[in-house]
């Protein structure tokens, strides 16, 4: 076998067997098939597609290019969630102590942001000590004694997909769905939840920007989690606007623990209980009430006691950052658009995101949005708030900002779209 041919194979619209498909991910992964030749041989997939064999048989050789955890050792069932990702997608950090609380056992295993969606563990870092890095061993026991765990998958899970994503990133191959798929469903079933609830964004924020899209991607990742025995339903839900008022590392983790208050804003505790009850239904978990769970304290008890367990301080002050310019409504009337890409490309600029993987994010920077679509603005009002440490970011970010919002005459009809669209 060698990786011309393979390549060729896609190029030319083929079909791969599983032979080469088994092959080409093996050698890949210990460096015997080059950068160059599968990122031609991604691009091929981007522009040529895979059938449903064909990414069956991908997702299968990644999940075997590593390491398989096992979770049979807990006495409570297992639900893990998967965001496609959006921005001021804080919904895991409620979410994981939540369904815990409730009666399920949560691996989370999370992501670092890049580009213009932000990362959970990027977030859950502007807590002053808390780790994302544990060992298989301590990630158990955080999840044995706590209920819940957020942390960095390890090196040996999927490594195929860790080598192939990074590629992917540089050279624009990302938007594929059986990539997407596969990448996310590899680690997935090798992190060895009993069940998983996909959250697939759809709007401009998202990967997929139409829901016909959405639902490919959907319907594939559901069932490829079937056939390898994990319990999978998705969501589809809207990223055409922000989710949240905030979107940025500490602005979101304060925005969480609101929720975990009882408090926060409607659309994040929507989806938060949506779904929380897909995973404790997925899971085999009866009678529990995520609502009530917010509101009597209990998951906010799991918060705490996740966080500590990671060496984090539930109590301790977040960072602020050190500047902010406030930006005002140009006129009054209803806001009607408040665009989810723009946003997150500010936040982005701002210092809240990465422009290579090695880059450090800044924990206080990112936007604060004072209104959402739907909600009357005033003129002169504050429409949305900056925050960076370094202020020479402030042109670059609203420069992205200057189209990100529409303002329609006041007693103008309109409805917002739903949180969850289907
Ligand atoms: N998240 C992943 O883990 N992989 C992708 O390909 C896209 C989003």
């Amino acid at each position: 076998m060698d990786a011309i041919s393979v390549i060729r194979t896609k190029r030319d619209r083929g079909e791969l067997s599983d032979e080469q498909i088994d092959w080409v991910i093996d050698a890949y992964t210990r460096g015997e098939v080059a950068d160059e030749q599968m990122s031609a041989l991604a691009m091929a997939i981007l522009l040529n597609g895979m059938n449903r064999r064909e990414i069956a048989r991908w997702t299968a050789a990644m999940i075997a290019s590593g390491e398989r955890m096992d979770f049979s050792s807990l006495s409570r069932p297992t639900a893990d969630k998967h965001s496609t990702g959006g921005v001021g997608d804080k919904i895991t950090l409620p979410l994981a102590p939540l369904v815990a609380a409730c009666g399920a056992a949560v691996p989370q295993l999370s992501g670092r942001g890049l580009g213009h969606t932000g990362g959970t563990l990027d977030k859950l870092e502007s807590i002053p000590g808390w780790r994302a890095l544990l060992s298989n061993e301590e990630m158990l026991h955080v999840l044995d004694t706590t209920g819940a765990v957020i942390c960095a998958a390890g090196d040996g899970l999927a490594p195929a997909d860790k080598k192939l994503y990074a590629l992917r990133d540089v050279t624009g191959t990302v938007e594929a769905i059986p990539l997407i798929a596969s990448s996310i469903m590899s680690k997935k079933i090798a992190e060895g939840t009993g069940s998983l609830v996909l959250d697939v964004k759809v709007g401009t924020g998202a990967f997929m920007k139409t829901i016909e899209d959405a639902r490919e991607l959907a319907s594939t990742m559901v069932g490829l989690g079937t056939d390898h025995g994990v319990k999978t339903v998705a969501l589809l839900t809207d990223m055409a606007t922000p989710l949240g008022l905030t979107a940025g590392n500490a602005l979101e983790v304060r925005e969480s623990v609101e929720v975990l208050a009882g408090g926060g804003p409607a659309d994040v505790v929507e989806l938060t209980i949506a779904l929380a009850r897909e995973m404790l239904d997925a899971a085999g978990v009866k009678d529990a009430d995520p609502a009530k769970a917010l509101a009597d304290g209990s998951a906010m008890d799991v918060w705490r006691r996740m966080i500590a367990a990671q060496g984090g301080d539930p109590d301790a002050e977040l960072p602020v950052a050190r500047e902010q310019h406030v930006v005002t409504a140009p006129s009054s009337g209803v806001l009607t658009r408040l665009d989810a890409y723009d946003i997150g490309v500010a936040a982005w600029r701002l210092g809240a995101g990465r422009a290579r993987k090695e880059d450090p994010v800044q924990a206080g920077a990112g936007i604060e949005m004072h209104a959402k679509p739907g909600d009357t603005v005033t003129e002169g009002r504050p429409l949305l708030t900056l925050h960076t440490d370094t202020p020479e970011r402030f042109d670059y970010a609203l420069q992205s900002l200057a189209r990100s919002y529409d303002i329609a005459a006041a007693g103008t009809d309109f409805t917002a779209s739903p949180v969850v669209l289907e």
